[in-house]
């Protein structure tokens, strides 16, 4: 018995395992081997290369291809048209081997906004935000708030999603913060 949901434009390949509760809306691809876990959303024109692991609860938006070397934790939000990449220098007429393919790290809870790109071989910190249209070219610390080209640290973000702006108690959901040796962690 299926316990997901696959809308009949997409294609699933042999050897994929999906999780109970999951929803893969129009016209997506999900290679051989991938994993996606329980509670996902794909929306439309979605692709998962091959041996991609993906975790419980992630939320991926329109127009988003999650390459093989990318991973992504539990709760994850990728969205709309946002870029990975698993390839610094590619070359079409030297194509590399998989095994050289860089590894790209999507923490649990971070948020990728629309349209930002992930340089591979980069790790973006738990409950992390990257603003809409940014280029990550370097890792990300855990709730740390990063924009523009190249992506820069702007500040920090909350758990809820709201910009801490220079304070340690979140003004929406009055989550308290603290920040040790630079690092932003939940009090
Ligand atoms: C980054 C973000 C969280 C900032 O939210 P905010 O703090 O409410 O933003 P503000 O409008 O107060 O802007 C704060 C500053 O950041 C700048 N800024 C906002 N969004 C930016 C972006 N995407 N890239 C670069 N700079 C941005 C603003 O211009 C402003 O700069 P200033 O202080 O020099 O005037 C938000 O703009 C964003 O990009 N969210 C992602 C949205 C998204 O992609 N959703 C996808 C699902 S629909
Ligand atoms: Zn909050």
């Amino acid at each position: 018995m299926t316990d997901y949901f696959i809308h009949e434009s997409s294609y699933v390949d042999k050897g994929v395992s999906i999780g109970s509760g999951t929803k893969v809306w129009h016209f997506c691809h999900i290679q051989q081997g991938a994993v996606l876990g329980k509670n996902c959303t794909l929306g439309q024109n979605v692709n998962i290369s091959s041996n991609v692991k993906i975790g419980n609860g992630v939320k991926i938006q329109n127009n988003v291809s999650v390459y093989e070397g990318v991973e992504l934790e539990d709760y994850v939000f990728c969205g709309p048209s946002m870029v990975f990449t698993n390839d610094l220098t590619p070359r079409s007429k030297y194509p590399k081997e998989r095994e050289a393919y860089q590894k790209t790290l999507v923490q649990y809870g971070a948020t990728i906004g629309a349209n930002a790109t992930i340089v591979s071989g980069v790790t973006i910190g738990r409950w992390a935000l990257v603003a809409a249209g940014a280029v990550v070219t370097s890792s990300i610390l855990d709730y740390a708030l990063v924009a523009g080209v190249p992506a820069k640290q702007i500040g920090w973000v909350c758990e809820c999603g709201k910009p801490l702006q220079g304070k340690f108690k979140c003004t929406v959901c009055n989550r308290y913060y603290k920040i040790e040796s630079g690092v932003l962690s939940r009090k």
